[in-house]
């Protein structure tokens, strides 16, 4: 583990966060990055974000990839609930330095890993140095552990979401086809070119922004809503939206979240469980393509900027 002690405790702090990813860091830093980060966003609450990144997690799980789930909605942290596993800490315990971050993350069904977050955590542009400090010294741990990091973000634009998604190679905006959904996911996507790390990628590049259609009523249904978003935004904002798919309206779903476990495993015959495991096979395929040149620390770093 690098030794963050000589950047925490002299002059300014900007400049040695910089000298840290641009310099030489080859004693600090991983090189490349190592892990694949799908930040799941949404305009509109209520959505499914919680279902999919958790039943997501599961279906990434059962590919073959090792998989780490962050809870990072500060407003509402529930997918404890919907795993159905009880948390024994939280990861803003760990930026507290009063827990390892080993100590906070539990096995969650399906083989994940799965970081609790906690309700009312501050902003992070309000972390303290020490903090921040801790979230970097995490993010090196769990570089070197997983494959793909699944965060649950809260709804909406806050200061932690665009910063989450900053850090993203994937960030993935759930709609349901209802205007109001609609007009706040295509407002998500409207900010996204403002962003340091996001560009426009033609449709056939992966990575980037994708969307998600979730609680469709047909196939034919979850198309439309694509074609009329990725089309608004190619128009205006020039800006290609990857085709993330849809996810069928299941009553399993609002079952297995009763249940207090993931539908994937509970119900993995069903037709949204069919349309997570097609999602997780159109995400895999992002993974292991050479996209963010910065290893997931220096993403980090780069957000304190
Ligand atoms: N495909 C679906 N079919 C039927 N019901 C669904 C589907 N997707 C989500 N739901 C229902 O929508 C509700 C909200 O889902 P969820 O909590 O995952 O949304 P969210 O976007 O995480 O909400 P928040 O913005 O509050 O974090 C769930 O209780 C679930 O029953
Ligand atoms: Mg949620």
């Amino acid at each position: 583990m690098a030794d963050f002690s000589r950047f925490v405790r002299r002059g300014d702090q900007a400049s040695r966060l910089r000298q840290l990813v641009a310099g030489d860091r080859s004693a600090e830093a991983p090189k490349r990055a190592s892990c694949h980060v799908i930040t799941v966003i949404s305009g509109k609450g209520g959505v499914g974000k919680t279902f999919i990144a958790t039943n997501l997690s599961i279906a990434m799980a059962a590919r073959g990839h090792r998989v780490i789930l962050f809870d990072m909605d500060m407003g509402l942290a529930n997918a404890d609930i919907v795993l159905g596993v009880q948390a024994r800490g939280t990861w803003s315990e760990v930026l507290k330095g009063r827990r390892r971050l080993g100590d906070v993350v539990i096995e969650a069904p399906g083989g994940v890993a799965f970081a609790p977050g906690s309700s009312g955590i501050a902003e992070l542009a309000d972390l303290s140095e020490f903090e921040r400090h801790q979230l970097m010294a995490a993010m090196q741990e769990i570089e070197a552990r997983y494959d793909v990091v699944i965060l649950d973000c809260g709804a909406g634009i806050s200061r932690n979401v665009l910063g989450f998604a900053a850090t993203a190679d994937t960030v993935l905006v759930v709609t349901t086809p209802e205007p109001t959904s609609l007009t706040d996911a295509y407002a998500m996507i409207k900010v996204f070119p403002h962003l340091s790390r996001t560009r426009p990628t033609p449709a056939d590049e992966p990575g980037g922004i994708g969307l998600l259609v979730n609680n469709v009523a047909s196939r034919r249904e979850g198309r439309d809503v694509y074609e009329r978003i990725s089309g608004v935004a190619a128009r205006f904002l020039q800006l290609a939206v990857m085709d993330c798919g849809y996810i069928l309206r299941d009553e399993h779903v609002p079952a297995a979240i009763r249940e207090r476990y993931p539908l994937i495993l509970r119900y993995p015959r069903c037709v949204a469980a069919s349309c997570l495991m097609a999602l997780a096979s159109r995400l895999s395929r992002e993974i292991g393509q050479p996209q963010a040149e910065q290893s997931l620390f220096a993403r980090v770093v780069n957000m304190f900027l």
